[in-house]
């Protein structure tokens, strides 16, 4: 069983690349199920009703995972509630729209994912460690593998929160920074990790923002209304291999894809 995961997709170019390629990356690395994470799909803050149905009709992807920016565009909310290939951090407060988990069948396989935002540079939320004890007592019996997309900020709690989910979680992988880390590995010989796999939309911009506009930031200190960027694009990912017996995970391969 191979699962692949793709980092934050970032406004149009970011859903051009997914509906562009998603199907041959999936295919190029024989990955069995494909997750993609859809919190910055329109313009670079959100997703909208409209581009959510459109992902969602984009078959080589099995669900998205989300993030802090899921809520950005109001009507969101709709698709939230009647869908369940569109989850969002599960320790944000209950009355959020919104699932924090999923499962999903893949042949024989029975796959949990679930959504955590990291609380260090981060909404003061719910415990994310704690709130994954609770989750994992509901899904440990019902799921095969558990895959866990963990958005946050430091570096530090996402290690941190890697070796405690260990032998618990089959995978867990980091999104948030928009920025690949190549500390790939698997915790104790079971739990394939990695810090953060990167994002899916604009090459030339400062995370995924036009770089001139984020530079004026730094160097006046005046808020700017943020475009995204233009030109070449990336597609960054991870894909986690696990053993069809017990399956651990016994391989974690970066992918990292420049076009034009
Ligand atoms: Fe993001
Ligand atoms: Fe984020």
């Amino acid at each position: 069983m191979k699962i692949l995961a793709l980092g934050d997709i970032f406004g149009r170019p970011g859903r051009k690349l997914i509906e562009s390629y998603a199907a041959s990356v999936k295919k190029e690395f024989g990955a069995d199920f494909l997750i993609a994470n859809i919190e910055n799909a329109s313009a670079g803050k959100g997703v909208s009703e409209a581009n959510a149905k459109d992902l969602l009709k984009v078959e080589a992807v099995d669900m998205y995972t989300s993030g802090n920016h899921i809520w950005d565009k109001k009507d969101v909310n709709n698709i939230l509630q009647e869908s369940d290939r569109i989850i969002r951090p599960a320790n944000y407060p209950d009355p959020c729209t919104g699932k924090g988990y999923g499962i999903y069948r893949v042949g024989k396989k029975r796959i949990g994912v679930v959504n955590l935002s990291g609380n260090v540079y981060m909404n003061n939320l719910d415990n994310p460690f704690l709130t994954f004890d609770k989750i994992y007592q509901n899904i440990k019996n019902v799921c095969d593998i558990i895959i866990v997309d963990f958005h946050a900020e430091a570096t530090s709690e996402k290690i941190a929160f890697g070796y405690y989910v260990s032998t618990r979680a089959n995978a867990v992988y980091g999104t948030h920074t928009h920025v690949q880390t190549a500390d790939e590995r698997i915790l104790d010989k079971h739990t394939g990790y990695i810090t953060d796999i990167g994002m899916c939309g604009p090459l030339d911009g400062v995370i995924g923002v036009d770089k001139d506009i984020i530079i004026k930031n730094f160097v006046t200190q005046r808020p700017v209304k943020h475009e995204v960027a233009e030109g070449a694009v990336q597609l960054n990912g991870v894909v986690f291999e696990f053993d069809d017996e017990t399956n651990k995970c016994i391989s974690v391969e970066r992918v990292r894809k420049i076009f034009g």
